[in-house]
């Protein structure tokens, strides 16, 4: 009896433990993105599911799905719509085929410096755009940074946008980015990301990026010509799927917001200090830069893209005037 009587505590106790620890077993967030372990993308997304973990003692992890093993920028937005991803941190480019507004965002030299980017686009304008993006099944949790692009090719040097007349630039899939090149002489070809074999390979000559991509991508390989152009600055968006973010509850919600606003502050404080770097890296590498482009010459042949039909449809228009009057 006793045996029998130790046997049923042994099997209760076995019960129990199985339904504490599944009680405790980590909600796991899928989230994805397409460039490798140590990009920017990564950083924030490392250091959300950090935060994550933390203040919510466990109770979610979040599994990175780097290095597009999910697909392209848009076929990860796709899973995401469908509900099949959580979560994703991708680029501008693609997003505005699912939310044209957004693409106020890019529009060529909005931003003066990193200052101007602090406190408009991480700050309530910034939040505007975020709510815009529920139309389109996503919740918006914050951008984060990619950072000011720039012209590298392999053709030649160039200085001013004369030199950039029929250069065939690979440019984000997004109309704004396809007009913007086509606007300034280019060639441009709309491709996901990554490149590098199609730098190589000569089908394109050169490309736009920050310049932590272009040295984590190890793109000095293929492009001998960097000129910091810096003419749009690319942010990241770091979004949700809504049906699945709605029905956490509220606090986490909450949560969720908070750790990936302080992961982007995070993030954003590691691409700028590293900026020097990068460039005496890519010189280094054997890249030939030209520091200080004709950037007027880029910026007065850009000026037409306002009248483009894209920014006539009433609320991209008005958000852009608002961008235009705030930077
Ligand atoms: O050019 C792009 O597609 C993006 O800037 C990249 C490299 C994916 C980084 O966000």
């Amino acid at each position: 009896r006793i045996f029998l009587n130790l046997l049923c505590v042994a099997f209760f106790c076995a019960l129990l433990c199985g339904t504490v620890s599944s009680a405790q077993a980590a909600t796991v967030i899928k989230l994805g993105l397409v460039t490798p372990p140590g990009s920017a993308q990564n950083i924030t997304a490392e250091k959300f599911a950090e935060l994550l973990h933390d203040r919510s003692a466990g109770k979610y992890e979040v599994k990175i799905f780097h290095s597009g093993s999910l697909g392209t920028e848009t076929e990860i937005l796709q899973q995401v719509q469908m509900g099949a991803v959580e979560m994703a941190i991708v680029t501008l480019g693609p997003f505005d085929t699912f939310v044209p507004q957004v693409k106020v965002v890019s529009f060529p030299f909005l931003f003066r410096d990193y200052a101007q980017v602090d406190s408009v686009l991480y700050g309530p304008l910034g939040d505007e755009v975020l709510a815009l993006l529920s139309r389109a099944g996503f919740q918006g949790l914050s951008f984060s940074e990619n950072g000011f692009r720039n012209l590298t090719n392999d053709l030649r040097p160039v200085h001013s946008v004369a030199d950039v007349k029929g250069l065939k630039i690979r440019v984000m899939e997004s109309t704004l980015h396809k007009e913007l090149w086509r606007t300034l002489g280019a060639n441009p070809t709309p491709m996901g990301w990554p490149i590098y074999s199609e730098l190589q390979q000569g089908t394109i000559d050169g490309q736009e990026n920050p310049l932590w991509v272009t040295w984590t991508s190890r793109l000095y390989e293929v492009q001998k010509y960097l000129s910091l152009t810096g003419h749009v600055y690319s942010a990241h968006i770091d979004i949700a799927n809504l049906g699945w973010y709605k029905n956490l509850p509220q606090d986490d919600q909450q949560l969720l917001r908070s750790c990936m606003k302080d992961a982007s502050v995070y993030q954003r404080d590691w691409n700028r200090t590293q900026l020097a770097d990068f460039l005496a890296k890519l010189k280094k590498a054997g890249m030939i830069v030209d520091e200080h482009p004709d950037v007027e010459s880029f910026r007065s042949a850009v000026l037409p893209l306002k009248d483009l039909p894209m920014y006539q449809e009433p609320e991209t228009k008005a958000l852009l005037e608002k961008f235009l009057a705030a930077t």
